[in-house]
């Protein structure tokens, strides 16, 4: 079994990527709808990732092969419980990471229904530590705004 953390911010492609591999995360904005009926609800934080992990267990638990979780995760702290979930499990941890310039993201942001405001997305992106192997992952994958899409 695998876990595959992915890494970016808002409009960096994440979801995309899963819908172009056909292919369902656990999404902190799908678990945000499910539990408030509003995908952009930020005051229910904890609660959202405590179900993430949840979701996360109980996958692991029936045996799915590859879970991804679609995420910012734009530091260690926030991926840390992925990868001790791994250990736990004894399953490998790997991370995408979307290195896709703050510009783009913003102009990205505006063209879509659900917008991030511009001083939370400025405020993330110097927040961003991009992950490494050193920080436990397996493999990183980085993928550039000009990647093709790839499986
Ligand atoms: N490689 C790409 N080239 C051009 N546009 C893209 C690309 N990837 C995604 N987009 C567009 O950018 C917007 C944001 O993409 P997406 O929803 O996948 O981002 P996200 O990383 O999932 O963001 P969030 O963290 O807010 O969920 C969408 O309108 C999508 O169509
Ligand atoms: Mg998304």
């Amino acid at each position: 079994m695998r876990i595959v953390v992915l890494v970016g911010l808002p409009g960096s492609g994440k979801s995309t990527y899963l819908e172009q591999m056909s292919v369902r995360g656990l999404s902190s904005d799908g678990i945000r709808k499910l539990l408030a009926d509003d995908e952009t609800d930020q005051t229910i934080h904890a609660r959202v990732f405590e179900t993430l992990r949840y979701l996360l267990g109980q996958r692991l638990a029936i045996g799915r092969p590859v879970t991804y979780v679609d995420a910012t995760n734009l530091t260690p702290e926030e991926r840390r419980p992925y990868l001790e979930i791994g250990r736990e499990w004894g399953c490998g941890v790997e991370a995408v990471f979307f290195d896709v310039p703050l510009e783009i993201c913003m102009d990205r942001n505006t063209r879509r229904d659900r917008v991030v405001p511009a001083e939370a997305l400025t405020k993330m992106a110097a927040k961003l530590t991009p992950p490494s192997t050193e920080e436990g992952f397996a493999r990183v994958t980085v993928l550039s705004s000009v990647s093709p899409p790839r499986q």
